[in-house]
């Protein structure tokens, strides 16, 4: 099969990583890709959000099946256009991706359906949200209701700040569009985990839980990033609170659009709050994460070919995928400045002699070849990702990799997988 994998991340570098490594992928390209893309797969210079180019693209290369990797294209209805132009696909149709797209679509179907998460209600009006914020006191949190680039959510502590919050998305100033409409949401305490799952529109296969480090300091301080690590199993995820999850929230809500006729056809990536009386729903996407896929990917012993295209083809039911009991734990290296404006095309050494480490894969998430050379090309430049029998020594590994990289204009968190008990360096 010749397979074409859109986005130019760390998690398209891990998806292309395991694709490439599946005796069914004759030809495996990716668009627009990376530096470190280009070395599984052919790389075309069209953009992850192009739809008629990446169509076009995948008619001229006679592409068998196409994965989409992150949620804007989705959101904005290219699986749907693949599936008109006769090309099987990976990912969600633009209906059913209205799960990670808009805030209430997502917050309606789990009242309808009595899936546990925050109370909400969602308001284009400012007199009615500042009534109903001051009603319901703070901490509590604002959101967005459209895609806002993971950035459309504050936590806020007081009243005052809420209300500033509302009055700057219902502007338009903040958000644009994204921000017509405000949900307000129950803040809720616990534990965030992330749980992901394929489903074929009826069926579902669970994966596997990972947990994100959203903010870019040590012990959760800084901004707000994409991501600056992962690791994965999750302690507090243990197995009774994943078959939980699986049956409290996730069957109920790839039932809930099958019935409802928006059947989802992708994986299923449930943001969770492990409280003290159990899983409940942050947050809906509709792909996988980024960086969760990069360890998600290094513990697959399966083929994922077979398995994506069954969310395809509605082969779910009897399938089975193997995992490495293994940890794998991955670090990202972003430039200086990130979240914030920061500068590209610094130079990056060292990845050689960082791969050899044991069990580590280096992803790329924005790196570009120039004469020979490995240049930053984005904020999130690479994930430094290992294998081990334990967290910690996963942990060990990753870190001596880094360590081995020679790249003065990044900088890395130390102490990812604190959540997991071990110890800060
Ligand atoms: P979201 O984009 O909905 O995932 O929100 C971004 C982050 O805000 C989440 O990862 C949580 O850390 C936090 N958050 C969102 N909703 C809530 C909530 N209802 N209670 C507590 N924290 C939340
Ligand atoms: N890791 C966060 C995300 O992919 O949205």
């Amino acid at each position: 099969m010749r397979i074409l994998v859109v986005g130019g991340g760390g998690r398209e570098h891990a998806l292309c990583w395991a694709i490439a490594a599946s005796p069914l992928c004759t030809k495996l390209f990716c668009a627009p890709g990376n530096a470190g893309i280009a070395q599984v797969a052919e790389c075309a210079d069209v953009g992850a959000e192009d739809i008629p180019g990446q169509v076009s693209l995948a008619q001229r290369e006679k592409i068998d099946f196409a994965v989409i990797g992150p949620d804007a294209p989705l959101v904005a209805g290219m699986a749907d256009a693949f599936t008109a132009a006769g090309i099987k696909v990976f990912g969600p149709s633009k209906k059913a991706a209205q799960l990670e797209g808009s805030k209430s679509f997502t917050k309606e179907l789990c009242k309808r359906h009595n899936i546990p998460t925050a109370a909400y209600e969602r308001f284009t009006d400012l007199t009615k949200a500042e009534a109903y914020i001051t009603r319901q006191g703070a901490p509590i949190v604002v959101k967005a209701d459209g895609l806002a680039a993971g950035k459309g959510v504050i936590v806020a502590e007081t009243v005052a700040q809420a209300v500033e919050a509302v009055r700057d998305m219902l502007s338009g100033n903040r958000f644009g569009a994204a921000g017509a409409a405000v949900v307000i949401e129950e803040f809720m305490e616990g534990e965030e985990v992330s749980l992901f799952a394929l489903s074929d529109g009826e069926h579902v296969l669970p994966l596997a839980g990972a947990q994100d480090h959203k903010r870019a300091f040590d012990g959760d301080k800084g901004p707000n990033t994409g991501g600056m690590g992962a690791y994965s199993p999750v302690p507090i995820l243990d197995q009774a609170t994943f078959n939980r999850a699986m049956s409290e929230i996730v069957l109920p809500t790839v039932k809930a659009l099958k019935d409802e006729g928006t059947p989802f056809k992708g994986v299923l990536y449930a943001g969770l709050m492990i409280g003290k009386t159990g899983p409940r729903l942050v947050e809906y996407n509709c792909r996988f994460g980024d960086p969760e896929c990069q360890v998600l990917m290094m513990r697959l012993k399966s083929d994922i070919v077979p398995a994506l295209m069954a969310c395809a083809d509605g082969g779910l039911k009897h399938f089975d995928l193997r995992w490495s009991s293994d940890a794998a734990l991955t670090v990202i290296l972003a430039t200086k400045g990130y979240p914030d404006a920061y500068a590209r095309g610094s130079e990056i050494r060292g990845l050689e002699a960082a791969a050899k480490v044991e069990g580590v894969e280096i992803f790329h998430a924005g790196t570009k070849a120039e004469g020979g050379r490995i240049l930053a090309n984005g904020g999130r430049v690479l994930n430094v990702t290992a294998l081990a029998p334990t967290v910690q020594e996963a942990r060990e590994r990753a870190y001596r990799a880094v360590d081995l990289i020679d790249w003065p204009e990044g900088f890395c968190r130390r102490d990812i997988a604190w959540r997991a008990g071990i110890p800060r360096p």
